[in-house]
């Protein structure tokens, strides 16, 4: 069994652009930084990983014929917006439960940005106070239920797809693809930076190049950043997830420790409230790259790259690819950060 065994729903344009951040490496005087595009992945509202991992839970949806896609997230969840663009473009309903994840206070956070996209593709939104929490809810629980009880065939998709049975297998497709790239652009990513919250992305990676290790592949690093806050909780999630998806790819080894690495330092005290390495990441790709990232996972992502080269962690002989994976519509609920 290899991840190529598993049907995929194309959602995306295809590989996913890889391209050299020239400007950033030379201003950060170390490894040569390069970026993987998921912001730019699909024509579907924006893209982002969420669709990817969706190219391999779509199957499922269409055999069990179900009729509504359930999912939850923040106000500004990139992932219940990705959710609703693969409902419409499916002619399926959508019904999300968007929670208070972030207390943060501009008052056009429930209404621009991802929320606002959700609304135009016709997703059923519905606003819900409960606090961040990257675990199974029961207010979606209980969104499930309530369909099943209208007669409706509800296909339940948790916080990020994390907590769904293949939500790994995107990103271990992703690993191949970069392997697939690498060969073409005669380059090797030796270190991975991925943001890291409900844990899939950075798991299905991890799963994904074990595989390809083990087949003969060049040993990497793949450090998630924690933009959580509840990194013990992200830790255990993205481990369990990890070993799970390796077991379906068919890696016939356990995962050793040094393949989980999710790393602190850069997430502040809570989800969602961008700090001043947040802010700095953020400006700095944007002046310097015209690469847009966000408040709440790539700008935390990109502020841990930073200090990572700078300070030789990553070492000056390194190649080092920042996976963006999306996430820019979040900036309009951030306006007042950049007055
Ligand atoms: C833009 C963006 N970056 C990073 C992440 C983190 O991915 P994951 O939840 O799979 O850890 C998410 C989703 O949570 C996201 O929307």
């Amino acid at each position: 069994m290899s991840i190529h065994d598993f049907e995929r729903y194309q959602l995306t344009f295809g590989p996913s652009p890889v391209h050299p951040l020239e400007r950033l490496t030379r201003h950060l005087g170390g490894a040569r930084v390069w970026a993987k595009r998921e912001d730019c992945n699909s024509g579907l509202a924006f893209g982002g990983n969420k669709v990817r991992k969706l190219e391999y839970i779509v199957p499922d949806v269409l055999a069990q014929g179900a009729d509504t896609l359930v999912s939850i997230g923040g106000y500004q969840s990139n992932h219940t917006r990705q959710v609703a663009a693969v409902a419409a473009k499916l002619g399926l309903k959508c019904r999300l439960v968007q929670e208070k994840w972030v207390d943060w206070d501009d008052p056009v956070n429930d209404k621009v940005g991802n929320i606002l996209l959700s609304r135009i593709m016709g997703a059923d939104v519905r606003l819900d106070p409960a606090g961040f929490d990257i675990g199974i809810r029961s207010s979606w629980e209980d969104a499930i239920a309530e369909i099943e009880k209208e007669g409706g065939k509800p296909y339940g998709i948790p916080a990020g797809a994390s907590e769904h049975h293949l939500g790994g297998l995107g990103f271990a497709h992703w690993a191949s693809e970069v392997a697939e790239q690498e060969r073409e652009l005669g380059v090797f990513f030796d270190t991975i930076v991925v943001c890291t919250v409900t844990g899939s992305t950075h798991a299905g990676m991890i799963a994904g190049f074990a595989a390809l290790e083990d087949a003969g592949g060049r040993p990497r690093r793949v450090l998630g950043i924690d933009a959580s806050a509840t990194l013990a909780k992200t830790r255990d999630q993205v481990g369990r997830i990890a070993r799970h998806s390796a077991a379906l790819i068919g890696l016939e080894r356990d995962l050793r420790d040094d393949e989980v690495s999710v790393l602190e330092g850069w997430a502040g005290d809570l989800y969602g409230i961008p700090v001043e390495s947040t802010i700095e990441a953020i400006r700095l790709s944007g002046r310097l790259e015209a690469m847009i990232i966000d408040p709440v996972y790539e700008g935390k992502s990109m502020a841990g790259l930073i200090d990572l080269v700078t300070s030789g962690e990553i070492g000056p002989d390194s190649t080092v690819l920042f996976a963006h994976l999306g996430g820019q519509p979040a900036l309009n609920a951030y306006s007042a950060v950049f007055d």
